[in-house]
């Protein structure tokens, strides 16, 4: 849904107040951080995280990262531990994120973890950062402010150039100090793991955890359990572009009929999108085979079509 024309605000009071106003109201709102620029949603409205997607142009649903303004606010929504205190203690606020389980009554949308059951938070060190999550008092999920395939914006301008008019606002506060992504460790299983190297060096957080970090090649499948983890899938098997559900299949409706359940009756793909990883765990819990209803492959439909045929494909 192209929004028209993007306000630039000045990291004053009134404006940390206005983008936190329009966050709340479920509109996308780029902000700076020490990393990147980054293109902030409410993480707890679906429909705002699915707007991401499609102001972008991406493709395919990736987990996004959960801004928050303490580590405080961070154990609202994950499952702390004590290497996550010990890394808090020394990092943040700053360039790295954290990926934790997600705890019991989170609230965060499924298509902020793309229906993984851990989440990335990240404390942000630049001050309208902080001042903005602070006024919003909520998650912010984001990613860098560019359109898919682009470079990651480090100004104001550059993240108008390249989505002005397909955003509310951008919150304007000069450039990024670090200017490369957060360094992200997974922390919920028993080591810890690089999962992206980023603007705090490795070395940094071996130092403070007294060990060494496993690092995951993202090349190679077999030590890259996380690429195949992102790839969420259903237990059972799922079929595609299924115009009717078969003899005991459960049916994920798209559109006006009788289903199940369904993405969007209205046939919207930003509330189809939002829905999406919910319905696959609602209807995998029943533990039957799942039918799928044709997903335009146009705007937002062709990211949902990514996980969806991810979701499909052969298991081992
Ligand atoms: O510096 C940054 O981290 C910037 C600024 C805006 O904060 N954000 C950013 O977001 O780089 P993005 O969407 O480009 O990168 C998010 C990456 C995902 O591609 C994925 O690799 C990882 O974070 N990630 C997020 N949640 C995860 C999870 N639950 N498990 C594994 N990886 C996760
Ligand atoms: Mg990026």
């Amino acid at each position: 849904m192209p929004q028209h024309s993007t306000e630039i605000l000045a990291a004053t009071e009134a404006g940390i107040a206005r983008a936190a106003q329009l966050l709340r109201e479920g509109k996308l709102v780029s902000f700076p951080t020490e990393t990147v620029y980054g293109l902030g949603a409410d993480a707890r409205q679906g429909e705002a995280v699915a707007a991401i997607y499609e102001a972008k142009g991406r493709p395919s649903f990736n987990p996004l990262i959960a801004h928050v303004h303490s580590a405080e606010a961070a154990q609202r929504y994950v499952e702390w531990n004590g290497m996550a205190e010990t890394l808090a203690q020394a990092f943040w606020p700053g360039p790295l994120t954290l990926v934790l389980p997600l705890r019991a009554g989170h609230g965060i949308s499924p298509l902020v973890t793309a229906g993984l059951d851990t989440l990335g938070v990240r404390v942000p060190a630049h001050p309208a950062a902080q001042a903005l999550l602070r006024a919003l008092d909520g998650p912010v999920a984001a990613p860098s402010a560019n359109p898919s395939g682009k470079i990651s914006p480090t100004t104001a301008a550059h993240v108008k150039a390249g989505l002005d008019g397909r955003i509310a606002a951008i919150l304007d506060d000069g450039a990024c100090g670090v200017g490369l992504e957060s360094t992200i460790i997974g922390l919920a299983g028993p080591e810890p793991v690089l999962l992206r190297p980023g603007g705090l060096a490795a070395e940094e957080i071996e130092a403070v955890l007294g060990r060494k970090l496993a690092v995951r090649d993202v090349h190679d499948p077999l030590t890259a359990p996380g690429q195949l983890l992102s790839h969420y899938a259903p237990g059972a098997p799922v079929r595609l572009d299924a115009a009717a559900p078969a003899e005991g299949e459960l049916y994920l409706g798209f559109g006006p009929g009788a289903c199940d359940l369904n993405l969007s009756e209205r046939g919207d793909l930003a509330e189809a999108a939002a829905n999406l990883f919910g319905h696959l765990h609602r209807l995998d819990a029943l533990g039957k085979p799942i039918a799928v209803a044709p997903i335009p492959e146009h705007g937002l439909g062709e990211a949902i079509n990514d996980r969806l045929h991810r979701a499909a494909a052969p298991r081992d």
